[in-house]
């Protein structure tokens, strides 16, 4: 964080300051937990569903906050502003302004940011100092937070994107303009608030739009929708592929044992073997997305494959694969879910089960709108015809997810059990009395579920 003034706060943000010295200085980090306040930093206060920030104000100044970023009166050394985002975002396009050094890439998609933004970042720090969100801090409150983290020493901000509708990326842009863009896929996920995959696209190519002349757009030419929207930006267009002949592409791609591709990497500057320590096929585009970003950041081969090789999953509950002391796999891919994530899930499950029973707990998908049955059916039926024969079981936790059975039962030759359980609890006990070593389980719904702790049950974690 590059040092700021409350007098300099309160002018970029036109806020107000109270009970403040205008010369004190904010050099800690900006947090909307007053828990994670700390010395020096700076208190965004919130109002959320359960309690609001301002309650929290002189809590956080206790803790060593230098003050606090609020729209009504706290009685602790404060900024007062109409709308802390707004606020947020000001802040953020001043520190990026005061850095022109810093290049900043941005990473959007339906599915796969979070993953591909942990890749890139691992392959970007060994290029310079490098600033990238913790998780998924991807909107209109983590985006310009993890913007705020860079300082004099940062020389790459590599950033997630997300949206809910359209204008939504723009907006994101407009705090940190990025040079470099990369879009990995035009998917259902909050397809619904979108409304359909066409307006999903256009919001999602709001990034190549917003792109210079002298940067550069990175898009899946394995998506149609993503490549097209090389007629939307000015940049120079570099595109990836796991299957048709783009200049960044993977080939002979192999899963091992436990889901986790090798491929060979093709690049304009030649070919290298990489085998990755993330599990599922669908890591093979994102780890190629964060190839042709680091390349075009001046890596080179050798430093992207053994980037590549290196880089761990950051982030928790994407496709964590854990074998048990019985001989049973859990696939903990309980982050959230769409269409397209969940299709990707079942694919890995059913390449680890190739020695055993495939079971998955899957619940609901959220934000899908009007086709959010359809597309349940859809996954269900899905699930009973991968591998062999389908899966042993399919557990549906909750009502929303029962029309996964539906789909599922479609499939007459399907001879899986089809089981509806009300919670993660009762999905756990099915699981008890059916669980034999070499079987696998996944365990995958939208955020709202929390089934990370049926995974974590399984694997004898408690407290997760
Ligand atoms: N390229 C991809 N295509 C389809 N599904 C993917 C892809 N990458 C990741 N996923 C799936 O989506 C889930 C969420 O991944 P994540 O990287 O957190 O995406 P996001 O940040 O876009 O929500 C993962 O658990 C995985 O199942
Ligand atoms: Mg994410």
């Amino acid at each position: 964080m590059i040092p700021l003034s409350l007098a300099r706060i309160a002018r970029v943000t036109g806020g107000q300051l109270c009970h403040g010295d205008p010369g004190a200085v904010v050099s800690g980090e900006v947090v909307i937990d007053s828990r994670r306040a700390g010395p020096g930093g700076l208190f965004a206060a919130v109002a959320g569903e359960r309690s609001d920030g301002h309650d929290f104000a002189a809590a956080a100044v206790a803790a060593g906050a230098t003050a606090v970023l609020a729209t009504r009166p706290v009685p602790v050394p404060s900024v007062l502003v109409a709308d802390v985002p707004a606020a947020l975002a000001a802040l953020a396009r001043s520190v990026v302004d005061a850095l022109p050094a810093v290049r900043i890439a941005g990473i959007t998609g339906s599915s796969g940011k979070t993953s591909t933004k942990d890749l890139a970042a691992q392959l970007v720090e060994r290029l310079g100092p490098t600033i990238a969100p913790a998780g998924s801090y991807n909107n209109e409150f983590g985006h310009p937070l993890t913007v705020l983290r860079a300082d004099a020493a940062t020389r790459y901000l590599v950033l997630e994107l997300s949206a809910r509708g359209v204008g939504h990326i723009a907006y994101l842009c407009r705090v940190a303009p990025p040079r470099y863009g990369v879009v990995l896929n035009v998917g259902h996920a909050h397809a619904g608030e979108f409304g359909g995959l066409d307006q999903v696209a256009r919001a999602k190519g709001e990034l190549a739009e917003a792109l210079p002349a002298d940067g550069v757009a990175i898009l899946n030419a394995d998506d149609p929708r993503v490549l097209a929207m090389a007629e939307r930006t000015e940049a120079r267009v570099v595109t990836f592929s796991t299957g048709s002949d783009a200049p960044v592409r993977a080939v002979d791609i192999r899963l091992d044992d436990l889901g986790r591709p090798s491929f060979t990497l093709l690049t304009p500057d030649g070919s290298a073997p990489v085998t990755l320590r993330l599990h599922g096929a669908h890591n093979v585009p994102n780890a190629l997305a964060a190839a042709a970003l680091a390349r075009e950041l001046g890596m080179d081969l050798d430093g992207i494959a053994a980037g590549l090789r290196d880089a761990v999953a950051r982030s928790r509950w994407r496709m964590e694969v854990r074998r048990r002391a019985d001989g049973v796999t859990v696939i903990n891919d309980a982050y959230n879910a769409n269409p397209e994530s969940v299709r990707a899930a079942i694919d890995a499950l059913a390449h680890l089960a190739q020695d055993g029973r495939a079971f998955a707990v899957l619940g609901h998908m959220a934000e899908l709108g009007g086709t959010s049955r359809a597309s349940h059916e859809d996954i269900g039926e899905y699930a009973a015809r991968i591998g062999d024969s389908g899966l042993a079981g399919l557990i549906a936790v909750g009502e929303e997810a029962a029309p996964l059975l539906d789909g599922a039962r479609r499939v007459r030759s399907w001879t899986g059990e089809a089981l509806a359980v009300p919670d993660g609890a009762a999905a756990l006990e099915l699981l008890a009395n059916r669980l034999k070593p070499s079987d696998v389980v996944l365990i995958k719904a939208s955020r709202a579920a929390h089934l990370e702790g049926v995974a974590a049950d399984l694997l004898g974690e408690a407290g997760q």
